[in-house]
């Protein structure tokens, strides 16, 4: 059991969900009544807070807005029918931040500040949780330097933040996805396998150019031939080919190690596919959709949970799925959503009750 912090907290005088429902929400876009804030100062951590949900304000020589010291995680926080709120896989998130933090020389939070922060802030706010399919609350825990300080160094400042998000969906409906040839997201050596803001920052480009050509994100290809799969939008990549799982291995550090990801590749074992996580060029996946070998492809992440994706296009290469005939993704997202839900028991350990 985690040990609690000792964490100052200032209410809000009224609740703002007087004022809105918790219905159809869109994902990311509202937010609840608190956060949590704490301050890396003198090699330790302080001022930790839970505080209503409020801008901040902060010098314009801020490290964070010049030089990019910045991480992210996403987690989600669901209700079961008990009334009882749960968080999926916290820890799992919290091992990706502080390896975020290591490569972007920032120090780590410790257990106590990531999860029973956490918590304490998600009791605060648990009305805040929808009920309704598809929903949840939207966590996101993220860092930032804060020396006001134009050297480039790593900064010796720093802030941890938490704040909720009661959201839907992330994607409403199937994808069409280009398979990207230009712009590179992550090289080996390079920080691919972190959750910084530039990873996202840098990919909006080949996102926005692929929105012009009517498709909603991009497949990445590796850095060198163009030619290795590597991960879809902001998601992990799965391929169901004649049968068997096939996904992009983590190896290389070009990809993130997706807590969905090893949520899906663990129920589809379970279910008894055999998984195969290695490397995967988009010759071969051509080659077998050609042969008519490919059943389904869908991305996964946090905020998207699973994805389906209808279609793929590469070169001159058009490729399509009537993902209303599938039936893997959508047993595997039955079986996680039976978890989250607590209508299955939960025998891997992935639900932390608040
Ligand atoms: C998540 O799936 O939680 C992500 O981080 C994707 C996101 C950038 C919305």
């Amino acid at each position: 059991m985690v040990e609690a912090v000792d964490i100052k907290i200032e209410k809000i005088a009224e609740s703002k969900l007087l004022e809105m429902s918790l219905e159809n929400l869109p994902f990311g876009r509202f937010f609840t009544d608190h956060m949590l804030e704490a301050d890396y100062i003198n090699g330790e951590w302080t001022n930790v807070i839970i505080r209503p949900y409020q801008a901040l304000s902060f010098d314009p020589a801020l490290s964070v807005l010049h030089y990019g010291q910045s991480i992210f995680e996403g987690i989600k926080a669901y209700k079961s029918e008990e009334g009882d709120a749960y968080i999926f896989r916290p820890y799992d998130n919290l091992i990706r931040f502080n390896t975020s933090a290591e490569r972007m020389c920032m120090p780590t939070v410790p257990e106590e500040l990531f999860i029973d922060g956490m918590r304490q802030l998600i009791e605060i706010d648990k009305d805040w949780i929808p009920n309704k399919k598809e929903h949840s609350l939207y966590i996101r825990p993220f860092m930032f330097s804060t020396d006001a300080f134009l050297g480039v160094r790593p900064s010796d400042t720093y802030k941890f933040m938490i704040i909720l998000s009661p959201s839907g969906p992330y994607f409403a409906a199937p994808m069409k996805i280009l398979v990207e040839e230009n712009f590179t997201r992550a090289a080996p050596g390079g920080v691919g396998f972190s959750k910084n803001a530039g990873n996202y920052g840098g990919s909006l480009i080949a996102a926005r150019l692929a929105n012009k050509m009517g498709y909603d994100q991009v497949l990445w290809t590796d850095a060198f031939e163009h030619k290795w799969l590597q991960e879809v939008g902001m998601m992990n990549v799965v391929f169901i080919i004649n049968g068997v799982a096939v996904t992009p291995s983590l190896e290389e550090g070009t990809i993130l190690k997706g807590v969905t990801r090893d949520s899906v590749l663990t129920l589809l074992k379970k279910r008894g596919f055999k998984v195969e996580e290695r490397k995967i060029s988009i010759d071969e996946l051509v080659a077998e959709y050609k042969a008519g070998k490919v059943q389904e492809v869908f991305g996964t992440g946090t905020a998207a949970t699973i994805a389906p994706i209808k279609e793929l296009k590469y070169k001159d290469n058009i490729m399509q799925f009537d993902t209303t005939t599938w039936t893997i993704a959508p047993a595997i997202k039955q079986d996680m959503d039976n978890i989250k839900s607590c209508k299955v028991a939960d025998e891997f350990g992935w639900m932390y009750q608040v």
